[in-house]
């Protein structure tokens, strides 16, 4: 069997691996299809492990302990608690809540001059500029070096699943060194991580630098595949979109859907401690387990109709942050910006085409599901 990469639409090839093949392997790869098989898994940390630099040979492992320690993305208990406990003491919903002012006024600016334009690609226009704006400006980070950003960004997005890229991730680790001031009264984010305490015990500048490279690796692609992809299906779905606009209240609904209908990232990786059996496959210990959310978000099994479209629907339980002790942190941040991107697209546009992407727009990753570019037209009246 050839693994689609998300060049193509991976959704006709879910429906029918859920149907016949919901655990599949590959080599030392298992790929797991259905909502209530990765729902176990990802509850299960104790036996399906998120610390992959255990299973790195020792050289590669060394190579990257040297400037980071892993993120917390890809630690288990208890340093992961530890971390997590200390990252989000600094990283807060408070902390995200009070950016909303800030966030809309950036993405008030965005949308005019998208309506200014009339012509645009609303990838490099809105969705891709609010994350890294958002993100830079909580970070302390001037706006002048946003495209050294999206440069590291992008690189990183496209090593997920393939592989770190090491020398991405050593260039980014010495810009945020320079950037820890342990004596900082200051409220941005490196601020307030490089003073952060808990139980007497603060980050080190590895964890520091390791945090923010995550933050601009968890943050920034995902949110503007969300955006994008919100705009696309709500170009699918016209009536949806004028009903947006005459009724605000729907934008929560249209970003929960989109998350589901059109997860940003489509599958993330375990690996098993143990040697047992999943839906009556055996599995050995060290095998990979591929969770595929995206298939998941569709499974008709916890989805009536889950293969449409529909912001109204009342089953909200998804999975395109993860579940369990490594469900995204950042996912009120995330929401609010997709929220306020569409609350202050629809105020502005009143109508809009898009150029239908290709394959070749597609975001070339194993993991994110989005596009590079999305030309979409303004319709005045
Ligand atoms: C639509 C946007 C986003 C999506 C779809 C998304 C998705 C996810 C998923 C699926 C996970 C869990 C991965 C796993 O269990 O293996 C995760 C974890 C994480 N996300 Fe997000 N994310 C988004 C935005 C953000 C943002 C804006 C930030 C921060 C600025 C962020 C920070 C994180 C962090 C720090 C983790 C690791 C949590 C942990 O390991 O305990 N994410 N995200």
């Amino acid at each position: 069997m050839e693994i689609p990469t998300y060049k193509e639409e991976p959704f006709e090839w879910y429906r029918e691996m859920r149907k016949n093949s919901p655990v599949y392997r590959e080599g030392n790869m298992i790929h797991i299809f259905k909502y209530n098989t990765i729902s176990k898994i990802l509850s299960d940390h104790q036996n399906f492990s998120s610390q992959f630099r255990d299973l790195l040979g020792e050289e590669m492992a060394a190579m990257l302990n040297e400037k980071t320690t892993p993120s917390i993305l890809l630690l288990d208990p208890p340093l992961h608690t530890t971390l997590r406990g200390l990252v989000g003491s600094a990283f807060t919903p408070r902390s995200i809540e009070l950016f909303e002012p800030r966030i809309r006024e950036i993405a008030r600016m965005l949308a005019h001059a998208i309506v200014e334009k009339e012509n645009s690609d609303i990838v490099s226009d809105l969705s891709y500029q609010l994350p890294i704006r958002v993100i830079s400006e909580m970070l302390g980070v001037p706006e002048s070096d946003s495209e050294i950003f999206r440069d590291w960004s992008d690189k990183l997005a496209t090593s997920l699943g393939r592989g770190p890229d090491i020398e991405t991730q050593y260039d980014m680790a010495d810009y945020f060194y320079k950037k820890i001031d342990r004596n900082s009264k200051g409220n941005n984010l490196i601020s307030r991580l490089s003073t952060v305490e808990m139980d007497g015990r603060k980050l080190s500048d590895k964890e520091i630098a390791g945090f923010a490279i995550l933050l601009l690796v968890a943050g920034n692609e995902t949110t503007t595949n969300l955006i994008t992809n919100a705009i696309l299906s709500l170009y699918d779905h016209p009536e949806i979109y004028n009903e947006m606009r005459k009724t605000p209240s729907l934008i929560p609904g249209v970003v929960e859907e989109t998350l589901r209908y059109r997860s940003p990232v489509q599958s993330t990786r375990r690996y098993s401690k143990i040697d047992t059996e999943i839906e009556g496959e055996e599995i050995l210990k060290n095998d990979i387990l591929a969770l595929y959310l995206g298939s998941a978000n569709r499974d008709e099994e916890a989805f009536e109709d889950g293969e449409s479209f529909n912001p109204y629907r009342k089953e909200k339980r998804h999975m395109a942050f993860g579940q369990g002790i490594h469900f995204c942190l950042g996912a009120p941040l995330a929401r609010l910006e997709a929220r306020i991107a569409l609350e202050e697209f629809s105020k502005a546009v009143p109508g809009f085409e898009i150029e239908k992407p290709s394959p070749d727009d597609r975001i070339d990753s194993d993991i994110m599901y989005g596009f590079r570019k999305l030309n979409l037209k303004v319709n005045r009246s």
